[in-house]
Parts: structure tokens; C-alpha cells; sequence
């Protein structure tokens, strides 16, 4: 039970108008915050700027096998960053394509091979099946979400729990219906919830029996090396998933967005060599071949996986201040009144905040108002419909130490004051 549901209305009245004269206040003196993108902060992109001297006029820009860089050619990367990033990912070289700065273009792309191609050889276009659906855990990624809608995918949610997606609920879904293509997941610090798929969750969805013999999972494993303090491991899905007999079941996707530079790393599609060769034999229409330059410049940079770790552990020093921040302010200001509900993430790059059913549209309206901006309330559910409107996504890494505690104390408030007008309607 919350701190308010045990005052009289006179106490509340007092109470609303003391924090509504702070919000007041705080408003007037027109900030402009932004905790509503994951977004590395500059001290963080500052770590790989160094990434730029290893590649010069008068250094070599061949690749180790004597591969001129600068030049058209090799569609799916040069060996030593198959190399690097294969082992990242915990698959073979073979099972790997090194693509250009986006693995949401990567998504983007596998998802229109299989509406426009199929998925292999003899499998039918999803765009020539009807009706084509998506299971979407949630909260989730709204991007993802954004994707499907786009491309007038059907989406279906399912809960998540501190161990990933309902898996009952998945099993359901995806083993009766052959319109069901596809599930979206985020399975390490998942955005926004920070969860770590369990291994049994990992096991259970390689072990799917889709309705659908063309029926894929989307596994977007943005948050890889993100750790914030030790190491969590994640199961491969991909092994597990020829243990189970599903080798082709999964396309996992990964990137440098938030290990090296946003917008100019490098993102990589692993999967079955099947499943590579086919996607391989559609790429050669659309490039001759990503940066190999920007893949010259990473290995350089990192030389191996140790030196990737390394240089997470330098982004966990400056971001875990921050993660820290926002847990303790809401452990202070709405965790002790139980007004809201988080787990603390052990890495990735969002908080998720549930607050009282019914409020989040409200207090995320209050933040914006007070020129903070945050995630819509809604956005982190498929068709931006959050049916308890519950959730509110923090991103607490772009943002400086101070303007973070700021925007957080702010969100504090407007949750204070909008859990004692809930608290008065019911007096
Ligand atoms: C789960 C997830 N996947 C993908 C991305 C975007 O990755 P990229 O920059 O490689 O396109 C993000 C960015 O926030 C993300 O949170």
C-alpha cells in the first residue's frame, strides 16, 4: 500500500499544494533535460576517440591478408574483424556477416528478405502469406515495434518477467498459428526492463515448435558487453538452437553503437551458415561491401575481445554513476513510499520505471511540461498502447551527473503529486 492511501484529505490537500508550488517553481525556470534516448554521453564516445589515430596516410590499410581496404569487395567483412566479432558473439566465423553502422538497418533489411524473398530458398515470401505476425515481448524496444508497424507487421504482446518472456504465453502463440513469423528479443539488459534472459527461457525458446516452417526469432543482442560491474552471461541461442534441432531458427544481431561511436560502428548479423548463405546471396544486390576502413579501425583499436572488455569496464566507471544516481533517488523518493516499481539493471542502458496503473501518460505530461524530456508513456508497448499505463522508460546516460539528479528529482515530484490527486479521488 502506498504512503498515501493512509492520510486523511486534509493532510493530502496540505501536502498537493506544497509540492505542486515546487513543480511550479521548477517549471518557470525553464530547463530543457533529456532522459528519453539511449544515447552515449561525451565522455563515453571520448573512450574511443583514439580509434581514430590507428588509421593515417602513412600506416597500412590493407586488411591481414594483404586486402586493400579502400577498395570495392568482400561483402561480408574482412577476416580479422569476422574474427573478432565472431568470437564476441560466441559464434563461428562462418556463422557471421560484418555489416555497416547499424544493426537496426541489419533488422530492417533481414526483415524485408523474408517479406520480399522468404527465408531460404524453397520458403514462400511472408508478402505473398496474408497476414504475417510478430511476438513482442514487452515492454520492449520501440524501434522494433516502429519496424513492424511500418511494414504492416501484426504485432502480439507478451509479459516479460525478471527472466524474459512469458514463455507459456509464447509457446501458445507462436506453436498454433502459422501467421506468426517471428518474435522480437533483447535478450541481455533487455530495453528497457535490463533483463537477462534466463537460461531456461534461452533453452525454451530454441526448443519452439513453430506453427509457422518459416518462423524466425529476432535476436537483437545490442547489449552484449554492456555489464555495468561483473560479467552476466548470456546462453547462446544459436547453439542451443542446433542442440534443439532449430539451427535456422534465429538471426542474431549486434553492433559498436555504444561500445565504440553511435552511428559509426560496426554492426554484425550471426546466424546458421544456411541462414547466412542465403542472406548473403540477396546482400550482393544491395553493396559491394561495408566500410572495411571503420573495421580496420575497430580491430586496430580493440585488437581482441579482452581489449572490447577493457574498454566496457572504462564505459561501466562513467555510466554506473549514473545508474546509481537514478536508483537512489527513487529509492529516497518513490521506492520507500511504494509509488513505484524498478529493478536496478546489472548494464544496458535504461531504468524501467512502473509507477501506479493509470498514471504514467500523466507524469510523463508533467515532465514534458517542465521542459524535461522523456519517453513517451506508451512507446515501449506495441502500437504505443500500454494497457495499464504503467510504464515510463528512463535513459539515464546522455545527460550529465547534475541535470540527471535534476530530471530525476523532477520525476519524483510529478509522481508525488500525481499519486496524491489518485489518492484524493478516492476520499
Ligand atoms: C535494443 C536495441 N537494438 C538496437 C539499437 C540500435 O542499434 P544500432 O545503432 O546498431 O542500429 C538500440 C539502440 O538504442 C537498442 O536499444
Amino acid at each position: 500500500m502506498n504512503a498515501y492511501a493512509q492520510k486523511s484529505k486534509d493532510e493530502l490537500n496540505g501536502q498537493l499544494t506544497a509540492l505542486l508550488s515546487e513543480y511550479e517553481v521548477f517549471k518557470n525556470e525553464g530547463h530543457s533535460l533529456d532522459i528519453s534516448r539511449g544515447k552515449p554521453c561525451k565522455e563515453q564516445l571520448d573512450l574511443s576517440v583514439g580509434m581514430m589515430d590507428t588509421l593515417s596516410s602513412k600506416s597500412s590499410l590493407n586488411a591481414q591478408n594483404g586486402f586493400d581496404c579502400r577498395n570495392y569487395g568482400i561483402i561480408d567483412g574482412i577476416e580479422e574483424a569476422k574474427e573478432l566479432f565472431s568470437q564476441l558473439f560466441d559464434v563461428a566465423k562462418s556463422e557471421i556477416v560484418i555489416g555497416g553502422n547499424s544493426s537496426l538497418g541489419m533488422m530492417y533489411d533481414a526483415m524485408i528478405r523474408a517479406i520480399l524473398f522468404g527465408v531460404s530458398e524453397d520458403a514462400k515470401p511472408w508478402g505473398e502469406q496474408g497476414e504475417v505476425k510478430f511476438v513482442c515481448p514487452s515492454p520492449g524496444y520501440d524501434r522494433h515495434f516502429h519496424l513492424c508497424e511500418e511494414l504492416g507487421i501484426k504485432m502480439i504482446p507478451v509479459g516479460m518477467d525478471e527472466n524474459g518472456p512469458d514463455m507459456d504465453a509464447v509457446r501458445k502463440i507462436v506453436e498454433s498459428d502459422e501467421s506468426v513469423k517471428g518474435m522480437w528479443c533483447v535478450p541481455k539488459f533487455s530495453n528497457p526492463t535490463g533483463v537477462v534472459y534466463s537460461d531456461e527461457v534461452v533453452r525454451a525458446i530454441a526448443a519452439l515448435k513453430p506453427a509457422a516452417k518459416d518462423f524466425r526469432v529476432f535476436w537483437d543482442n545490442a547489449y552484449a558487453v554492456h555489464d555495468l560491474y561483473e560479467r552476466v552471461e548470456l546462453l547462446s541461442l544459436l547453439d542451443e538452437c542446433k542442440k534443439a534441432g532449430n539451427a535456422d531458427m534465429v538471426y542474431m544481431f549486434g553492433s559498436t553503437s555504444k561500445v565504440s561511436f553511435a552511428g559509426s560502428g560496426i554492426a554484425i548479423l550471426a546466424a546458421s551458415e544456411a541462414n547466412i548463405a542465403h542472406a548473403k546471396s540477396h546482400m550482393k544486390f544491395q553493396t559491394i561491401g561495408s566500410d572495411k576502413l571503420n573495421q580496420l579501425r575497430h580491430v586496430r583499436f580493440f585488437k581482441n575481445t579482452d581489449g572490447v572488455y577493457a574498454h566496457m569496464k572504462k564505459h561501466a566507471q562513467v555510466i554506473g554513476t549514473k545508474f546509481d544516481i537514478v536508483d537512489d533517488i527513487l529509492t529516497e523518493r518513490v521506492g520507500k513510499s511504494e509509488l513505484a516499481e524498478w529493478i536496478k539493471p546489472k548494464g544496458g542502458y535504461f531504468i524501467s520505471l512502473d509507477v501506479k496503473y493509470g498514471s504514467a501518460k500523466k507524469v510523463v505530461g508533467m515532465m514534458k511540461d517542465a521542459g524535461i524530456m522523456i519517453t513517451p508513456a506508451g512507446v515501449t508497448f506495441p502500437y504505443g498502447d500500454d494497457p495499464r499505463d504503467s510504464n515510463i522508460r528512463i535513459a539515464p546516460t546522455f545527460t550529465g551527473n547534475d541535470a540527471l539528479s535534476l530530471a530525476m528529482k523532477t520525476l519524483c515530484l510529478c509522481i508525488n503529486i500525481v499519486s496524491i490527486e489518485d489518492a484524493l479521488k478516492g476520499k
